[in-house]
């Protein structure tokens, strides 16, 4: 794990200057703000199939309206551009471009999207793609999903009709949005879709996303202009041991194993690493992993996208003692770390966000230091970032969110400091544009700039996205 150097050398009463060219942008993901779920030929994806099942999402909440920015995109467009955004990440929702996940695509679902794109450019916003955030089709999870190899062929074929729809306005490609909660939270613990618990199942998972990812990039390779940059977004943990002792140090490694390397193995260095195997061996033979797998998730890639919030604290958890609950990710009866059942994760002290997550951006630095020292050639991205708060209207209707504010701040001030000591970081997105459906936890939990009322579909920008709008048009963060 990369340690970050001490940093005195920078003034800190001056504004911090990000380099020329810098992208400041927002994200957002197609479930998550759509709504729309029947219209224009989309089929189910295992996200409306899961959110429907009573139990698994706070409030039984869906995905059902959520923002309506399936027709309200022109509206929400006009908004980033009176914030002044450069860019704009947004995901394509698989079953409304490809219905049954396989075959041709639907002209109707591709038209939604070269819209919204052609809505962006004219606003002079750039758009950044990723074709895969979460929601397989309905019919791919039936056929077997991602523990099946035959999702990641599905998958780039995918990848390809999108890429002929939108390559000629679309320079900014992203494969995955963090394969990990596809794979570990979706079929590990079974707290996202489509709910299943088999740790096998999420290892099974994992490969076949590292695979998808390689055989995707081929496929944008060919169909899409000489220009394209082509990315991946990943959730690394920035793992720390609670103590030096040699078990905490032990935890700490696992974990790095099955958050990080497990991908990062793979899609930088073409291998899984031997103590991943070691470590999960008493569940599976890896058998599923094919001579030349892992060779080809290694392809050339023009940026790494980083999304990051809070670090993880490890410790071994002695034999003769029960584990605490506490998984890093909501916990639930199911773990969503095959193999390391005797790890226990912990909250340092300090301030929180309202997910209950610490805030320490340091964790943002190592990380980007981190893939700056693996993949030195590789421009990177920090693709996610941003906190919840309850966020209530003062007596004007106004959201004032200081805490949000004051989160961004020490986390952009981490994205310079890992500048400074030579990562070529080259843009950061907010997670989120807008408030919206926060996946297991329904809409309860509020990241966005823009506040939503979902009874009217107001739109609201609270004082974090007045804050952040000047920095995007200044490139310069404030004291
Ligand atoms: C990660 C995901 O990519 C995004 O969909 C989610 O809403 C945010 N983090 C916040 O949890």
């Amino acid at each position: 794990m990369t340690s970050v150097q001490a940093d005195t050398a920078v003034d800190t009463t001056a504004p911090l200057r990000f380099p020329a060219g810098f992208l400041w942008g927002a994200s957002t993901a197609a479930y998550q703000i759509e709504g729309a779920v029947r219209e224009d030929g989309r089929t189910p994806s295992i996200w409306d199939t899961f959110s429907h099942t009573p139990g698994k999402v706070a409030g039984g909440d869906t995905g059902d309206v959520a923002c309506e920015h399936y027709r309200r995109y022109r509206d929400d467009v006009a908004l980033m551009a009176e914030l002044g955004l450069g860019a704009y990440r947004f995901s394509v929702s698989w079953s409304r471009v490809q219905p049954t996940g396989r075959g041709p695509a639907s002209q109707r679902g591709l038209d939604f999207y070269r819209a919204l794109t052609d809505e962006l450019l004219a606003a002079g916003i750039t758009p950044a793609v990723t074709l895969y955030h979460w929601d397989l089709p309905q019919e791919l999870e039936d056929a077997g999903g991602w523990p099946a190899r035959q999702t990641a062929y599905r998958f780039a074929e995918y990848a390809q009709l999108v890429a002929e729809a939108l390559g000629d306005r679309v320079e900014l490609w992203t494969t995955l949005n963090e394969p990990w909660c596809s794979a570990f939270l979706g079929y590990g613990s079974g707290v996202h879709a489509p709910g299943r618990t088999d740790p096998v199942a999420a290892l099974r998972a994992a490969h076949h996303l590292n695979l998808g990812h390689g055989l995707a990039v081929q496929a944008l390779r060919t169909a899409l202009p000489e220009g394209a940059r082509i990315s991946v977004s990943l959730n690394p943990a920035a793992v720390r041991p609670r103590t030096e002792s040699p078990a905490d140090r032990d935890a700490a490694r696992r974990i790095d194993a099955l958050a990080n390397r497990v991908f990062t193995g793979p899609m930088l260095h073409g291998r899984y690493d031997e103590d991943l195997l070691a470590d999960t061996a008493h569940l599976t033979d890896w058998a599923f992993v094919q001579d030349g797998d892992a060779a080809l998730a290694r392809q050339p890639l023009d940026g790494i996208g980083v999304n990051y919030y809070t670090p993880s604290v490890v410790s071994a958890v002695p034999e003769g003692t029960v584990p605490e609950r506490n998984d890093g990710h909501g916990g639930g009866e199911h773990s969503p770390w095959p193999g390391a059942d005797r790890v226990a994760f912990h909250q340092p002290p300090g301030n929180r966000t309202a997910m209950g997550w610490s805030i320490d951006p340091s964790g943002l630095t190592e990380l980007l230091l981190r893939f700056h020292r693996e993949a030195p050639a590789t421009p990177l991205y920090v693709t996610e970032n941003g906190a919840s708060y309850p966020d209530a209207p003062d007596a004007d209707g106004r959201f004032h969110d200081p805490q949000r504010i004051d989160y961004v701040h020490r986390h952009l001030r981490a994205v310079h400091r890992a500048i400074r000591q030579g990562a070529d970081v080259r843009g950061y997105f907010m997670w989120s544009l807008m408030d919206n459906f926060e996946w297991a936890w329904g809409y309860d939990k509020r990241f966005g700039l823009v506040h939503v009322d979902y009874e009217t579909q107001r739109r609201t920008p609270k004082s974090s996205a007045h804050w952040y709008s000047s920095i995007a048009r200044t490139g310069e963060l404030p004291p």
